[in-house]
């Protein structure tokens, strides 16, 4: 049986992944080693118990001696790092954590990997790194890195400090670069959770600036199918995009939810009534489009993504309205007072 450190699998992406490799790869071993920080809940893992298949370690990756303990404990195979500080609003108002844990926390891992080695170590990474588009044209792997906000800027210092040691130490480093996931289990600070909440409380749905930026939804399941596929079977050194062919702007995205809730709870209200354009707390760091060239990971490991946007959409929001206990308990006071800074008085 192989061992994978996943990191950050009490997160969002970390635990769909988990659950996807649980269901179908029965030769698997997952250790989640997990800080467990306001995005970590180990309440996205219901139902994955702890046994031969699965075990969680509470532990930050930018601690060298409590990483280099799970890797003498459990010599892996292979490490997923999706640990990482995610959301671009929080780095606005603070990059510290975004240095510590993306960049450093990133370092730690491939140096303990470097020193108790692996077979396979994947960089989970993002379209960010490569900056904004404007109306027209698509980012390939070979696309600069230009990034944008401090949390893409930490991004892509990973993704280059992961290329260095794949060609200056021959570590097998594969990266992934994705688009915006969507689907169960995303913390209720990014778009499509927290529209999504706020239009069941009747609360204002704040769409940044005029709604007008584009970004390529990719199901989560999906991304997990290709992480998963790039894990055995990517090159050693190379990088792959991982978009959903699905570039929408905002303002449909939000416009979409109101329907399908709207139908959903077959009430008459106008839930449209409630989205508010608020002035862009990102301001320049906002990036205006994303969009990815997947050819090659089409071409080298025959994927692509398979769920329809409007599909998905009407699942994750099936499955907000299942979980609302989940949404209540993952929200705390750090949640509230950080909204107040992002969204008070912005009209
Ligand atoms: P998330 O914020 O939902 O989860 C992050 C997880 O990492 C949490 O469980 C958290 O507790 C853990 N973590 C944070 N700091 C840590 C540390 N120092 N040590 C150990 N664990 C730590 O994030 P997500 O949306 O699931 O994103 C996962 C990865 O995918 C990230 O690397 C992100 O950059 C990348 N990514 C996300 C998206 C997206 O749309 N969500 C798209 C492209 C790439
Ligand atoms: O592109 C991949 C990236 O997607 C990942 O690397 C990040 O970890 C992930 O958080 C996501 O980043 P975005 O900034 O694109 O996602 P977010 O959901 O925060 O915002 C999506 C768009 O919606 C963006 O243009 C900002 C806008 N927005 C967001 C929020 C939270 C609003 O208009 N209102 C909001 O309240």
């Amino acid at each position: 049986m192989k061992t994978i450190i996943v990191t950050g699998g009490a997160g969002f992406i970390g635990s769909n992944f988990i659950r996807y490799v649980v269901s179908f790869s029965p030769d698997v071993r997952i250790v989640n080693y997990d800080k467990l920080t306001y995005a970590g809940n180990l309440g996205n893992l219901t139902g994955i118990e702890e046994g031969q298949r699965y075990r969680f370690v509470r532990g930050d990756i930018s601690d060298p001696a409590a990483v280099a303990r799970v890797f003498v404990e459990e010599k892996p195979w292979g490490v997923v790092n999706f640990a990482a500080e995610s959301h671009v609003d929080r780095s606005i108002l603070d990059a510290t954590p975004f240095v510590d844990t993306n960049v450093k926390g990133t370092h730690v891992l491939l140096e303990t990997a470097r020193r108790y080695p692996v077979e396979r170590f994947v960089q989970i990474s993002t379209d960010e790194v490569y900056g904004a588009l404007g109306a027209d044209g698509v980012f390939t792997e070979e696309s600069p890195l230009r990034p944008n906000s401090p949390y893409a800027a930490c991004k892509a210092a990973a993704d280059l400090i992961a290329l260095a040691y794949a060609k200056t130490y021959e570590l097998p480093v594969v990266i992934t670069r994705s688009s915006n996931n969507y689907g169960p289990y995303q913390f209720p600070e990014k778009l499509i959770p927290l529209m999504i909440r706020n239009a069941l409380n009747g609360k204002e749905l704040p769409v940044y600036g005029e709604g007008k930026q584009v970004r390529d939804w990719l199901y989560v399941e999906d991304n997990c199918r290709a992480v998963e596929l790039v894990l055995h079977k990517g090159r050693s050194g190379e990088v792959y995009n991982i978009g959903g062919n699905c570039e929408k702007p905002n303002i449909e995205v939000v416009e979409l939810i109101c329907e399908i809730l709207a139908q959903r709870l077959g009430e008459n209200r106008y839930l449209k009534e409630l989205i508010t354009f608020i002035k862009d707390p990102r301001g320049a760091a906002h990036d205006f489009r994303y969009a990815l060239d997947c050819s090659k990971i089409k071409g080298e490991l025959g994927w692509e993504p398979r769920m329809n946007f409007e599909e998905g959409l009407r699942r994750t929001v099936e499955w907000y309205l299942a979980n609302q206990v989940w949404v209540e308990s993952v929200i705390t006071g750090d949640y509230r007072a950080y909204y107040e800074r992002v969204y008070g008085d912005r009209r």
